[in-house]
């Protein structure tokens, strides 16, 4: 039988760290890095000083020229963007813990160089860099809100390309039904992937028409710069009429299947995380209400929209879909 521990998100959203609490943490680090009497009179506080962002230590991104890119306006916002601060440091991505605040951690992640296998069903599987990819498609700028099954939402100017460029590259078999993602999995460099009671690597997976639907997006970059690696860094997906977890980040394959791809939340506790996870007020997760959300950076509830607001977009991808679980 698995052995099963109690994860961050199977808590209320009001038991999870309260954001004034971590934004006062944050303050604290940040005090810190500006105190050079403060640093000098205890050294021993050197490890935190300016280990917060991933550029001020690293090489330049290899990508960066193609930022900031074009916004495209057909995707708009019905609230403020959220703060830069708080979605690069509230944070989901379990391989560096199961708490909010892995920015730090996720430094250790190594994004360059980064191969990403094409697999499957698929008139011929390829391995392609990152940088290379980058290069054959045409980066732009969308304003989506982000929805997070936990009952928390941020809104993001993410950058990145439509998944449908991504299928096309990889030249699917017409029998192919599914696409499965993989995320990176390395425990030397992602501790958390040291838990063994968890299903590693993160796999989720759409639907070909999922896929190919215009809102589904390949994200390489936020606030017009290459991604955050806390985010997801190089190449993430971002689906926002469903729950933040099918996002999956930092991806290294693409299988093309006719099997539907179980999850990484479904294989850990299929009764509440199912395969579609299309957001819906009306159909609470078995422990907390989906009725409304928290917005991160005001602490606003607002109601939750059906289809995290995408309806006009993808609800009828859904149809003759009456008798599946379309909303866990
Ligand atoms: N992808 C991986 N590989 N590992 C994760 O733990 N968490 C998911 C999703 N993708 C996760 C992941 C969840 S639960 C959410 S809500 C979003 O990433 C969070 O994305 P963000 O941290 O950029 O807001």
């Amino acid at each position: 039988m698995m052995m099963r521990k109690r994860r961050g998100w199977e808590m209320r959203e009001s038991e999870a760290t309260p954001e004034d609490v971590f934004r006062d943490r944050r303050r604290l680090v940040k005090g810190i890095a500006a105190g050079s009497m403060l640093a000098a009179a205890a050294p021993w506080l050197g490890g935190v000083v300016g280990a917060g962002s991933a550029r001020a230590a690293g090489a330049p991104d290899p990508t960066a020229d193609l930022y900031p890119a074009k916004r495209n306006p057909r995707y708009v916002l019905d609230r403020p963007i959220t703060d830069e601060e708080d979605v690069t440091h509230y944070n989901n991505f379990y391989e560096f813990g199961s708490q909010k605040e892995i920015a730090d951690a996720a430094q250790a992640l190594k994004i360059r160089p980064w191969s990403i296998a094409i697999d499957g069903m698929v008139e011929k599987p390829f391995t392609i860099e990152f940088d290379d990819l980058v290069r054959k498609v045409t980066l732009e700028e969308r304003l989506y809100r982000h929805r997070c099954v936990e009952a928390w939402s941020m809104a993001v100017p993410w950058t990145g390309f439509p998944m449908k460029a991504l299928v096309e590259l990889a030249k699917p078999l017409g029998s192919a039904k599914y696409v499965r993602m993989e995320t990176f999995k390395d425990p030397a460099e992602a501790p958390g992937q040291k838990q063994f009671w968890y299903p590693w690597p993160y796999i989720e997976g759409l639907t070909i028409p999922e896929a190919t639907n215009e809102l589904a997006f390949m994200v390489t970059g936020a606030y017009g710069k290459p991604l955050e690696k806390q985010n997801g860094a190089p190449l993430r997906l971002v689906t926002p009429w469903k729950y933040g977890f099918k996002s999956t980040k930092s991806i290294v394959k693409f299988t093309f299947t006719d099997k539907r791809p179980v999850s990484f939340w479904e294989t850990l506790q299929g009764s509440e995380y199912g395969f579609w996870a299309n957001v819906n007020p009306d159909v609470p997760h078995p422990r907390w209400s989906q009725a409304t959300e928290r917005v991160i950076g005001t602490n606003e509830r607002r109601p939750t929209l059906i289809w995290n607001g995408y309806g006009e977009f993808v609800a009828h991808l859904y149809d003759g879909l009456k008798n599946e679980r379309l909303f866990a």
